[in-house]
C-alpha cells in the first residue's frame, strides 16, 4: 500500500542546504546529483505542525513571542511520556538550536584553555563548537569492534583525571554511528563524571529517532550524586523542523542552571521564534503517530539499504544503526581515501553523502548515508553509489 511517506517533493530553490547548498559545499557537481547528506528528511512534517503553521501564518502578525509556559509544558510532557523522564518545566531553556545551546554550555561552565571531550567519530561541529570557544579539544575515539562501536570507557577515565577537562560533550543516540546508549554504559560514564566532576553536556537531538528493540535512555535519569548534567532535546530532526531554529535546553542543578542562564543572558538567546513555537507545541501534543508511522517507514528504508550492501556491495560494510535515519558505511576495502571516495560518488555517481573525515580522523574511509527519504529516491540513491564504483577494483568481492 502507498504511504504519505512515498511522495516525492520537489525541494529545489526552497534555500534548503542538503538541495539547493549542494554546489556550495561540494564545488563543481553534476546539475542532476542525488542530495544523501545533511540530516533532514525528505519528507512532509506532520500534518497538525503544518496546520499549526498555516493558522500562525493567517494570523499575519508576527511581533515577539512571549515565553509562554505551554511550551515548556509540552516539552515535559513529552519527556515524561516518550522517554519516562519527570522534567520540571522550570529547568527548560529555549534555545535558536543544539549547537548555539552548546556553544553557551561551553561559554558558561568553562573558562578560556579548558579542555572538553569528545568521541570522534561525531558530528562535525563538535570539533568546531569547542575550538572556536577557544577551548581545548580533547578527543576519546569510540572503539569500533567488527563495525560496533563502544564508549572508551578507560580512555574517558583518563581523560577526565586532567583537572582541566572540565566537560564531556555526549551525542546520544550517537550521530554517525547511530549507537543507543545503553544504561549500563551511562551509567559508567555518570560514575566517571562524579568521581572527576565534569559536567556532561547530553545532545539528545536523536533522541525519537530509535529502532525497534531499542530504547533511549535520557542520560539525565542515570547521573548519580549531583546533578553534572545539561541535556539539550529538540523537535527538529524528529518531526523535520530543523530550519525553524528552535531547540530546548534542560538543566535540573541550581548552580549549572544560575551559570547557563547568564551565558543565556549574555548572548540574548531568550527569544522564541514565533513559528518554531506554533510547531513545536504541535509537534510534542499531536505528531507521535506521525513519528512512529516514520520510524517504521525509515526501518523499512534501513532495511532495503542493508539488503542491497549485502547483495550487490558486499565489501562495504555497513554499521546497523540503533537510532537516527543515518547510516555509516566503511569503503575502506576500496583501497581508497575519503576525498577520492567522495570524488567518485559525486562525478561518477552524481550522489551526495557526507564524506567520513568530515567526522574526524576515524572517519577516514566512510561515508554517511541519509536514507530518510521516499523509498524511490533511496533505490535511486543506492543505485547511484553502486554505479560510481563500477570498475573499480576491491580488495575482497
Ligand atoms: C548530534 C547533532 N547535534 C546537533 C545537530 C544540529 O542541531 P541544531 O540544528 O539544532 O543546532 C545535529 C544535526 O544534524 C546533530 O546531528
Amino acid at each position: 500500500m502507498a504511504s504519505s511517506f512515498d511522495k516525492v517533493i520537489n525541494r529545489m530553490n526552497t534555500d534548503s542546504l542538503k538541495w539547493d547548498g549542494m554546489k556550495e559545499r561540494f564545488g563543481l557537481i553534476p546539475d542532476d546529483t542525488l542530495p544523501m547528506w545533511v540530516a533532514d528528511m525528505d519528507f512532509l512534517s506532520p500534518g497538525p505542525v503544518i496546520k499549526a503553521l498555516r493558522e500562525r501564518v493567517e494570523h499575519g502578525v508576527f511581533g515577539y513571542a512571549s515565553d509562554p509556559r505551554s511550551v515548556f509544558d509540552a516539552v515535559a510532557d513529552w519527556m515524561e511520556r516518550v522517554h519516562g523522564w519527570t522534567v520540571d518545566p522550570s529547568w527548560i531553556f529555549t534555545a535558536p538550536g543544539v549547537m548555539p545551546a552548546i556553544g553557551m554550555a561551553i561559554r558558561a561552565l568553562t573558562s578560556t584553555g579548558d579542555k572538553v571531550v569528545i568521541m570522534p567519530p561525531v558530528y562535525p561541529p563538535f570539533f568546531r563548537i569547542v575550538e572556536d570557544n577557544e577551548r581545548i579539544l580533547v578527543q576519546v575515539p569510540l572503539i569500533e569492534e567488527k563495525g560496533y562501536y563502544n564508549m572508551d570507557f578507560e580512555g574517558l577515565e583518563r581523560a577526565c583525571r586532567d583537572k582541566a577537562v572540565k566537560m564531556v560533550l555526549l551525542c546520544s543516540p550517537h550521530n554517525p554511528v547511530g549507537r543507543v546508549w545503553t544504561a549500563r554504559e551511562l551509567d559508567k560514564l555518570a560514575e566517571i563524571s562524579e568521581e572527576t566532576e565534569t559536567v556532561i553536556v547530553s545532545d539528545e537531538i536523536h533522541a525519537d529517532l530509535v529502532h525497534s528493540g531499542n530504547r533511549h535512555i535520557p542520560y539525565a535519569t542515570r547521573s548519580k550524586g549531583k546533578k553534572r548534567w545539561i541535556t539539550c532535546v529538540s523537535p527538529s530532526k524528529t518531526f523535520n523542523i530543523p530550519g525553524l531554529n528552535t531547540s530546548y535546553t534542560i538543566i535540573a542543578d541550581k548552580a549549572l542552571w544560575s551559570a547557563y542562564e547568564k551565558a543565556h543572558k549574555a548572548t540574548a538567546a531568550s527569544h522564541h521564534n514565533v513559528f518554531g513555537l506554533a510547531a513545536a507545541k504541535a509537534a510534542y501534543k499531536h505528531g507521535d503517530i506521525w513519528r512512529r508511522e516514520m520510524l517504521s517507514y525509515v526501518e523499512k528504508n534501513l532495511e532495503q539499504a542493508i539488503a542491497f550492501f549485502r547483495i550487490s556491495m558486499p565489501w562495504v560494510g555497513v554499521t546497523r544503526p540503533e537510532g537516527t535515519y543515518l547510516v555509516w558505511l566503511d569503503f575502506r576495502k576500496s583501497g581508497l581515501d575519503s576525498e577520492k571516495i567522495t570524488e567518485l560518488l559525486l562525478q561518477k555517481g552524481r550522489v551526495a553523502l557526507d564524506p567520513g573525515h568530515w567526522f574526524g580522523r576515524e572517519g577516514e574511509g566512510y561515508q554517511r548515508l541519509n536514507i530518510a527519504c521516499p523509498a524511490e529516491l533511496l533505490e535511486d540513491g543506492l543505485r547511484r553509489i553502486h554505479s560510481a564504483f563500477e570498475g573499480i577494483r576491491k580488495e575482497v568481492e
